[in-house]
């Protein structure tokens, strides 16, 4: 079964679609950033039927439980019966785990709609929120139908200020959403066009945003392709490199994006065989997937095997032109911190909900073997 909910308005007026929203109380979800800029303001004038309008703009990064209580009491004060959530991945998922919890405590269903202003999360057309507990540095993956966004506004011109380090590391969660979506054990005839296509979008337009982020064209390209990902990895799942991702994220707080680039190189190799004796012998199912896209995106080969690499040579000259550190010590961790805590996130990668649609079996050495493409100090 393959199903699709939020309805998706994208282009150059998108945001036009905010003066036909049926909404009386209105909350704006968001960060201090995006109040102080005058983007909230924006957005809120282009609802004047609603009746009230107020901004909860306290969203951190990571979004911990005590905000998410927060928040909720300001949504039952506000008696809201529609919530904009504005800004990137923590805005979007501190607000669809909020209006959950405030669903179930008032009874009623509450109109949620998602304006991502970084192309990266794919979190307006998914049904998982993450949250965290920095008390106890792990993140939880909470899972719900009720979690999916009513509708999603993908407006190019807000992410044309994201700055290139930025575009890059959600550039580089887009192409792993849709490559580990693409690979993973539940992958299907939808979600793998829904993938094929957010592949060759971003392959193409992430290198053009990252050096003119004013293109609005390659903004835009990467809006849908961030969303078409977000699809795919919502019914296909995603994989063991998210899983050491969010462990990884957990423990020193490195943008997500940036931490997926860095694994990805290794965990392809890894899920495509490309590291064993069997290099020389029939190409398993991701290799051959892998040579698919690298044909898609006009790096083709005579061999799967030879494919697969073009695709992986692709991903580490993309990472190193965009100037995304290859290895812990060029993220700025020390070795010593590394080691104290390389078996709790070997643990934690192990745990996590998104490892278990990885393609390849995953075990902690098997873990312990791709982190080692990455401790160089
Ligand atoms: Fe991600």
């Amino acid at each position: 079964m393959f199903y699709l909910r939020s309805r998706i308005f994208f282009g150059e007026d998108a945001l036009s679609a905010l003066k036909d929203l049926e909404a009386s109380r209105v909350a704006i979800f968001t960060d201090d950033f995006l109040q102080k800029n005058g983007v909230a303001d924006r957005i809120a004038s282009m609802i004047p039927q609603a009746s009230q309008i107020r901004v909860f703009a306290e969203i951190r990064p990571d979004p911990p439980v005590d905000m998410i209580a927060k928040a909720l009491e300001f949504l039952l004060e506000t008696d809201t019966d529609t919530v904009i959530a504005l800004g990137g991945g923590s805005s979007i998922d501190a607000a669809k785990a909020t209006v959950l919890m405030y669903e179930q405590r008032v009874g009623r269903d509450v109109k949620l709609v998602a304006i991502p202003t970084t192309s990266g999360t794919g979190s307006e057309v998914t049904r998982v929120a993450v949250v965290t507990d920095p008390e106890e540095g792990k993140k939880y993956p909470l899972f719900s139908e009720a979690l999916l966004p009513n509708a999603a506004i993908l407006a190019g011109d807000l992410t044309v200020s994201v700055p290139p380090a930025v575009t890059a590391h959600t550039g580089f969660d887009v192409i792993t959403h849709a490559l580990e979506a693409y690979v993973s054990i539940n992958a299907n005839d939808f979600t793998d066009a829904f993938a094929e296509k957010a592949l060759e979008l971003a392959f193409t337009y992430l290198p053009i945003a990252y050096q003119e982020g004013e293109n609005l064209r390659a903004r835009e390209k990467m809006q849908t392709a961030s969303c078409l990902a977000g699809m795919a990895f919502n019914d296909a799942g995603l994989g063991v490199n998210h899983g050491i991702a969010h462990a990884l994220g957990a423990v020193f707080h490195l943008p997500h994006g940036m931490a997926n680039a860095m694994l990805l190189y290794h965990v392809m190799q890894y899920n495509a065989e490309l590291d064993t004796p069997r290099y020389s012998g029939e190409p398993n199912r991701v290799c051959n997937r892998l040579a698919r896209i690298a044909r898609f995106i006009h790096h083709p080969a005579f061999t799967k095997q030879q494919g697969a690499r073009n695709l992986l040579a692709e991903i580490k000259r993309l990472t190193a032109e965009m100037k995304i550190p290859q290895t812990l010590g060029e993220a700025g961790i020390s070795r010593a911190d590394y080691e104290a805590q390389r078996e709790h996130i070997v643990e934690s990668a192990l745990l996590d909900a998104c490892t278990a649609t990885n393609p390849r079996k995953v075990d902690a050495e098997a873990i312990r073997t791709i982190l080692r493409g990455i401790e160089r100090f």
